[in-house]
């Protein structure tokens, strides 16, 4: 067997997590189903998907919030939302980046609040928490900015800021929910661009869920495509067009050996089947 295709450069780093034939139900459906997946430090991968598709679900799935019906989730060796993964995991979306009008909080204060984890809150000196947050401002580039109100940010400054939240809480493995969405092209790239950052430079690795196909595979050396089960997981230069993609349906989950490319089989639409798809490519 081939080992799975993981990107240009990952294929050698350790699995942080490891996905086996999970099925996640909700609302007394199955929305998740046969999912396996590996992830390797060091990896920025894309996840995409129609709409419904369950990508916020197999995010909330990883960070334990959600429970498996079936299978397994190993994340750093342990069940998600165990001590051991504590603090290791950061958890970014759109939401999290949009503050209620009425909080006043600055930049700094936001990303202290990343540092307020049970591992660290009693027996950690001040000074060592202040480093944190000095070094998670620096990291994604709001020095200038670090003691202004939130409210006062741009759309892409203040994801930047929940980012930096998760780096100051020591995430190693950072989740992505749209982070894109409501930002112009500008922080868009930025954004992208830091992130690869983190990647390269920081060791971190990133899960990011788009609806920005152009946006994602400029960055993400691997992409999942997600439709209730994987369809399509390999690296970003294999990943099928759009039209491609909404062309075709029923691509054979993938299992084992079919990571490669090669193995994967595409099946046209029928007459009465319209494809469809959310997903933006410019
Ligand atoms: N709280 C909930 N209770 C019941 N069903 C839910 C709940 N949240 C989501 N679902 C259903 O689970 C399925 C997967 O939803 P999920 O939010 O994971 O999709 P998604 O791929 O993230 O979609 P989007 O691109 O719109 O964010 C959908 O059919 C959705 O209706
Ligand atoms: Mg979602």
């Amino acid at each position: 067997m081939q080992p799975p295709a993981v990107g240009k450069v990952m294929t050698h780093t350790s699995p942080i997590l490891k996905i086996k034939d999970l099925s996640v139900s909700r609302g007394g459906k199955v929305v998740l189903y046969e999912v396996d997946l590996t992830v390797r430090k060091g990896e920025f991968i894309g996840l995409v998907g129609p709409n419904g598709s369950g990508k916020s679900t197999l995010l909330l799935a990883i960070l334990g919030v959600l429970k498996p019906q079936n299978g397994t989730i190993d994340l750093y060796g342990h069940k998600p939302m165990s001590r051991n993964t504590h603090g290791r995991i950061g958890w970014v979306s759109q939401a999290a980046a949009v503050m209620p009008k009425n909080v006043r909080i600055t930049v700094r204060e936001l990303i202290r609040l990343g540092t307020l984890n049970s591992k660290n809150m009693f027996f950690r000196r001040k000074s060592i928490h202040r480093e944190k947050v000095n070094a998670a401002i620096k990291m994604v580039g709001l020095e200038d900015v670090a003691d202004n109100d939130i409210a006062r940010l741009s759309g892409g400054q203040r994801q930047r800021a929940v980012i930096g939240r998760a780096l100051a809480s020591s995430a190693e493995f950072i989740l992505l929910d749209e982070p894109l969405v409501g930002i112009d092209r500008e922080a868009r790239n930025s954004l992208l661009k830091l992130l690869d950052k983190l990647c390269h430079d920081e060791d971190k690795t990133i899960l990011m869920v788009s609806h920005d196909l152009a946006a994602i595979r400029q960055t993400a050396h691997r992409m999942i495509y997600l439709e209730e089960s994987i369809r399509f997981d390999g690296v970003t230069e294999d990943f099928p067009d759009l039209t491609t993609l909404a062309g075709l349906r029923g691509i054979e989950p993938v299992h084992g050996h079919a990571h490669d490319k090669k193995e994967f089989t595409l099946v046209v639409n029928g007459p009465d089947e319209t494809p469809k798809t959310n997903m933006e490519e410019e």
